[in-house]
């Protein structure tokens, strides 16, 4: 068995911060999202696993990633000249891949479930295709199943304007070899790419054994601001094991699961986890709140921050309002302006989004 992750692609719905960088590597509870899947399918006894990249941020993945050995695994870097749909990639990755079965796994998307039990059901029934599904409350911009009344899968639909059902198609497939003659006869979609629900459709329609099962636990795909968030909220529950590598002064308060890492220093805070904080950060008369994640060299002072994430090397100071729901990304810089004229003042890259109070 081998795995596939993919982690090419556009990434225009996590724009700005993906002019800059792959959105599989932006961090939640300060690791690159990417590596949860990497640990997953580790963990699962997976050891073969390629990986789909594209010409803008494939070296930046490949360079922080690796080669494996910090997974116990071998990852084999697989180049998808254009970003032409998720089949397009399993396509891309066919001389990688041969005639093993294989997990395929997009790379911006995390789950909590235990991959061997749905490795093992695949594998024991000998299936072409299991797919995982979740219910969830806007399915149209999903892959979406069709069961009949038995609860059997009928067919997937692509971002239905009108869903058949509310079970999405989670990003996390098992395949056999079968998938690779599939593949071959689809043509691009609407939006230009081959689908991988199309895929799974033509495997369907050849009488293959296609399986779907609901998927134990839950499941976020990162795609967009308010879902890295949301996941950034559960993996810091799940699994942030507090410690205190920094330096923290008598005025401060800890309170909670906190992680702070070492050379970071801390004056007189409030820190109220589940928070974790990078190597190397300043922070200064700051709240920082739960569930938010600050990365390494983050400077915060004068700040009340929380249900948020600052990427590396940010610096925010002086800002007299909370901010919360925030993303604010790697060298960003915040602070408040002088009294008068009573205005604001921005520079501000494309794509950004900015929420004012008044
Ligand atoms: P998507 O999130 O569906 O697509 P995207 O990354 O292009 O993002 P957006 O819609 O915001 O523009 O992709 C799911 C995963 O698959 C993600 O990790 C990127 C990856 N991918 C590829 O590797 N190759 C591709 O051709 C596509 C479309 C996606």
């Amino acid at each position: 068995m081998k795995a596939l992750i993919l982690s090419g692609g556009k990434g225009k719905r996590l724009r700005p911060l993906t002019y800059t960088g792959a959105k599989q590597l932006v961090p939640i509870a300060n690791q690159p999202i990417l590596w949860y899947g990497i640990e997953a399918i580790a963990a699962a006894g997976i050891t073969d696993i390629g990986i789909i990249i594209n010409p803008e941020t494939g070296e930046e993945i490949e360079a922080k990633t690796g080669n494996g050995d910090r997974f116990g695994v071998t990852i084999t870097y697989l180049l998808q000249a254009n970003p032409d749909g998720l089949a397009h990639a399993v396509k891309t990755a066919q001389p990688f891949l041969g005639e093993s079965p294989f997990l395929l796994y997009l790379g911006d998307n995390l789950i909590e479930a235990d991959l061997r039990l749905v490795l093992d059901e695949f594998t024991v029934n000998q299936f072409d295709a299991l797919t995982l599904l979740a219910p969830i409350a806007n399915p149209s911009a999903y892959g979406v199943a069709d069961l009949d009344a038995e609860g059997r899968l009928i067919r997937f639909v692509e971002k239905p304007a009108v869903p058949p059902s509310n079970l999405a198609l989670v990003g996390i497939y098992c395949f056999s070899a079968a998938v690779h003659a599939a593949i071959a006869t689809l043509r691009p979609s609407a939006r230009g790419e081959l689908e991988i629900t199309e895929a799974i459709q033509a495997l369907i329609d050849a009488g293959k054994a296609v399986e779907a099962r609901h998927l134990a636990g839950w499941w976020i795909d990162t795609g967009k601001k308010d879902d890295l968030l949301e996941a950034n909220r559960i993996v810091l529950d799940d699994r942030l094991h507090p410690q205190n590598l920094g330096d923290v002064d008598k005025q401060s308060r800890i309170i909670g699961r906190v992680g702070i890492g070492a050379g970071t220093q801390v004056t007189n805070c409030t820190i109220r986890g589940p928070v974790v904080i990078g190597e190397n950060c300043r922070l200064e008369n700051c709240y920082v709140g739960p569930y938010s994640s600050i990365g390494n060299q983050v400077t915060l002072i004068d700040v009340d921050l929380e249900y948020s994430v600052v990427l590396q090397g940010a610096t925010v100071i002086h800002i007299h309002q909370r901010i919360i729901d925030s993303v604010i990304g790697q060298r960003a810089y915040i602070c408040s302006a002088p009294p008068r004229p009573k205005a604001m003042r921005f520079m501000i890259g494309d794509d950004c989004q900015i929420e004012l109070c008044h």
